[in-house]
């Protein structure tokens, strides 16, 4: 497959697709975004999606103004462009832009949202980059507050995260755990964070000011139903660096083990029992909805 781009009702090749500088979406970073994992001939936990992309929006005073039918059908147009097969996995991008209109930032005068859809082949871990696991940093640079701009609303504005990431690099990590002012863990630039202490689960609460996950939402349901007690509840940084187990998760990545923590192993160093075992069970998860949506 191919990478192709939807842009307001037109699908090109990637280096043909142009948004209007005028974009409040350019200009500000004035839009909303999902980004969905397409697996097996179907968008992984399209409706949990659809609805966090409708309350981002509400955050930003912004309608939507596409029907989710609307939307699946340009994501399904577009995959379909692209050349995807049953046998791929896709990355789907959906992008809400206020849209164009008075340069400026009031955008009471924008009338008409913009929508962007890059579909591409999904760049997911092999099994020999999750066995390696992921080497994370704690960062200097907080998670910015919910009364700056709510981290529970996924929106184009991503300046905080991309600075947290090429801070962990500029460290010699693959990614970044990022702290709230209260000195908690929140979650990493683009994946909410987890604990397995004495074969339980532990995860920050909303409230510590974090993206409300999809695939968190999936793992929570899935502890419950595998027996594995899991809890959203405050963790500072020892939490994690005396953790048996620590993995972040993601949607299109899925769950990704961190092995080590600022140079130091997390437990033995190497993926544990409880992280594979939920990781079985989001697999299957995702390939029995898959199968579900496509009958
Ligand atoms: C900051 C942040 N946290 C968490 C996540 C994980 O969310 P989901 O599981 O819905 O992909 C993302 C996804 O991109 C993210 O950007």
């Amino acid at each position: 497959m191919e990478t192709r781009i939807y842009v307001d009702g037109e699908i090109t090749p990637a280096e043909q697709a142009c948004v209007p500088v005028t974009d409040h979406g350019f200009l500000f970073g004035d839009s909303v975004y999902e980004v969905f994992w397409w697996h097996r001939g179907a968008l992984i936990q399209q409706r949990e999606h659809l609805e966090r992309l409708e309350s981002s929006a509400a955050r930003l005073y912004m309608e939507v103004q596409f029907t989710r039918e609307a939307l699946v059908d340009a994501m399904q147009a577009t995959v379909r462009a692209a050349g995807a097969t049953v046998d791929d996995d896709a990355y789907v991008r959906l992008v809400v832009t206020r849209g164009s209109g008075p340069l400026g930032l009031d955008f009471r005068q924008v009338p008409r949202r913009g929508l962007i859809i890059v579909a591409a082949p999904a760049n997911r871990p092999s099994a020999e980059m999750v066995e390696r696991g992921l080497h994370m940093a704690f960062i200097d640079r907080l998670r910015m507050s919910a009364r700056a701009l709510d981290p529970s609303a996924k929106t184009g504005n991503y300046l905080n995260n991309v600075l947290a990431l090429h801070e962990a690099r500029l460290a010699g990590a693959d990614d970044a755990i990022m702290l709230n002012a209260a000195g908690e863990v929140t979650e990493a630039t683009t994946a909410n964070v987890y604990v397995i202490r004495a074969g339980a689960l532990v995860t920050p609460p909303l409230d510590a000011g974090i993206l409300r996950g999809t695939t968190r939402t999936r793992i929570l349901g899935l502890c419950a139903e595998a027996g594995i007690e899991a809890v959203a509840q405050t963790l500072r940084p020892d939490d994690l660096r005396t953790a048996d187990e620590v993995f972040v998760s993601s949607s299109v990545k899925g769950l990704m083990p961190v092995t080590s923590i600022d140079g130091v192993p997390v437990g033995d160093g190497a993926m544990g029992p409880v992280t594979r075992a939920i990781r079985g069970r989001f697999e299957a998860a995702a390939a029995a909805e898959a199968a579900a949506q496509r009958a």
